[in-house]
């Protein structure tokens, strides 16, 4: 039997959505003023979901503690307070649409968790925006 356990998290980041290879014009009419060329910024919600079986000497899938840690060192540090497109290696030549920061969180903590542990990450950039990636 597998039981999921979620640690939200929080960070605020800018960024601006474009498209390098199409003039203003397309960029403008796809991305609209997400395509601001002075950035905007974002309150993003973060749900980090982890499934597994249930440990049966701590009783728990994972200790939430560890996985607030893991999110603060390796999520939020990077991300929170920082322009997407500017200061992260992230997102230099990666559109920093929800879709790629969510599937982009994923891969960072899919590296750092237990294999036996599934991991779905959902990410709200306004409360009615909500992107969500399970590695699949
Ligand atoms: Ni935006």
């Amino acid at each position: 039997m597998k039981i999921s356990v979620c640690r939200k998290a929080h960070f605020n980041a800018a960024h601006r959505l474009y498209n390098p290879d199409w003039d203003m014009a397309k960029n403008h009419a796809v991305f609209g003023k997400c395509n601001n060329p002075n950035f905007h910024g974002h309150n993003y919600t973060l749900e980090v979901w982890v499934k597994g079986e249930i440990n049966p000497e701590t009783g728990m899938v994972i200790d939430l503690k560890l996985l607030k840690n893991l999110i603060k060192a390796e999520i939020e540090e990077r991300f929170d307070h920082k322009n997407l497109n500017l200061d992260t290696e992230e997102f230099k030549d990666l559109n920093p649409t929800a879709e790629n920061i969510c599937l982009t969180i994923w891969k960072i903590l899919r590296s750092k968790l237990d294999m036996t542990l599934e991991l779905r990450v959902r990410l709200y950039e306004t409360e009615r925006n909500v992107v969500e990636c399970n590695g699949l």
